[in-house]
């Protein structure tokens, strides 16, 4: 018989700023509210809210009622299982979540001239570490590892935002959860500071930040960040892959900012400085190209023929100098189509 599945819908939990969603994956699927004092008595009251919210809507999808967020979604796929298999419940169990994102603030030093969040912040910046605008996260992270709803194997956690060195809740949720077992971490991050608990928690653990320099020099850098420090930052990423992290590099094509060969070729230098300077340890130093939201989230758009070439230009120098380059896969279908 055919059942539905989704890797995300069962094992997944996305903390946003104004709802957590059931998904990790670009469909977002439903979503719960987030914790307000007014409604809840207590952390662990909302936590087990949360908890119920979840079996729900797993056990309605268990049984065919997908929900309607998901109805469309790329991700759903339906699959073979034997009858035995769906009565014993192979996907019916406590659900206990493998994947994590946490980006609940959006606090940042920077004001990337494309970045989607900006139109949340109004483009302010800070470089004081503070508080979220929006919600406690360590209460509720505390409550879910007391309760028992996050894995104790193959977990993955990854910090995005706003930027975590600036979010004051930051170090001690990565405390925790390390303290819990966890050993998969993503950091999403403009490497404006290098933070030593990254590092710490990299020593045993699986560890990447992705980070998008978008270019290969002092101007363009300042042009698309409007922030001096392309060097530092630079030097950042060569001590985190010094610390036994994995680093993926991105360049997000920008039109008439750095949407030229020449510049992307100054990108690929940097990215081979970057791997020569990496002395110590062995992890990966990759490279991903992707194309400004700004433009390819418009309905009639149509990849023009230059950024076709940029893409095809990074996939070769890639290829030459044995970096693995990265796209997403709507991207990289759009290379070849006319
Ligand atoms: C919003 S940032 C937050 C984390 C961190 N501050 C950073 O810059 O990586 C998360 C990711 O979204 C990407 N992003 C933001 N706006 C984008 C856009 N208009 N087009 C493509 N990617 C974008 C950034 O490149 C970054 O990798
Ligand atoms: S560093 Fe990240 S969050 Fe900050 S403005 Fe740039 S893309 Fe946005």
């Amino acid at each position: 018989m055919k059942a539905y599945y989704c890797k995300h819908l069962y094992n997944e939990m996305n903390f946003d700023i104004n709802n957590i969603y059931i998904c990790c994956g670009s469909s977002l699927g439903p979503s719960h509210e987030v914790y307000n004092p007014e409604k809840w008595k207590s952390y662990d009251d909302f936590v087990k809210d949360l908890l119920k919210w979840r079996q729900n809507i797993s056990k309605q999808a268990y049984s065919g009622n997908i929900p309607e967020q998901c109805e469309n979604c790329i991700e759903l796929k339906k699959i073979d299982i034997s009858l035995k298999d769906y009565l014993k419940g192979k996907f019916f169990n406590k659900y206990p979540i493998r994947h994590i994102i946490i980006k609940p603030f959006r606090q940042c030093e920077m004001a990337c001239i494309y970045c989607l969040e900006r139109r949340i912040t109004h483009g302010k910046t800070t470089l004081e570490v503070s508080k979220s605008d929006y919600y406690e996260f360590l209460p509720i992270f505390k409550k879910m590892i007391e309760n028992k709803i996050i894995a104790t194997e193959d977990v993955e956690i990854c910090f995005q935002g706003g930027s975590i060195s600036v979010w004051d809740e930051f170090e001690e949720v990565l405390d925790l959860a390390y303290k819990y077992g966890v050993k998969n971490f993503e950091y999403l991050t403009n490497a404006y500071s290098f933070l030593p608990k990254i590092a710490e928690a990299a020593k045993d653990t699986n560890s990447r930040i992705v980070v998008s320099l978008d270019c290969g020099c002092r101007e363009t850098y300042k042009k698309i960040k409007l922030t001096d420090k392309f060097d530092d930052v630079v030097n950042n990423i060569v001590e985190y892959a010094n610390s036994n992290i994995e680093v993926l590099l991105k360049y997000i094509v920008v039109k008439d900012v750095n949407d030229n060969v020449e510049e992307l070729q100054k990108f690929c230098d940097t990215v081979s400085e970057i791997r020569k300077r990496h002395t110590k340890g062995k992890r990966d130093i990759a490279m991903m190209i992707d194309i400004d939201y700004r433009d390819i989230l418009k309905p009639d758009y149509v990849m023009p023929e230059e950024h076709r070439e940029l893409l095809r230009y990074i996939s070769e120098w890639g290829k030459e100098n044995n970096v693995s380059v990265g796209m997403q896969e709507h991207v990289r279908k759009m290379i070849d189509e006319k």
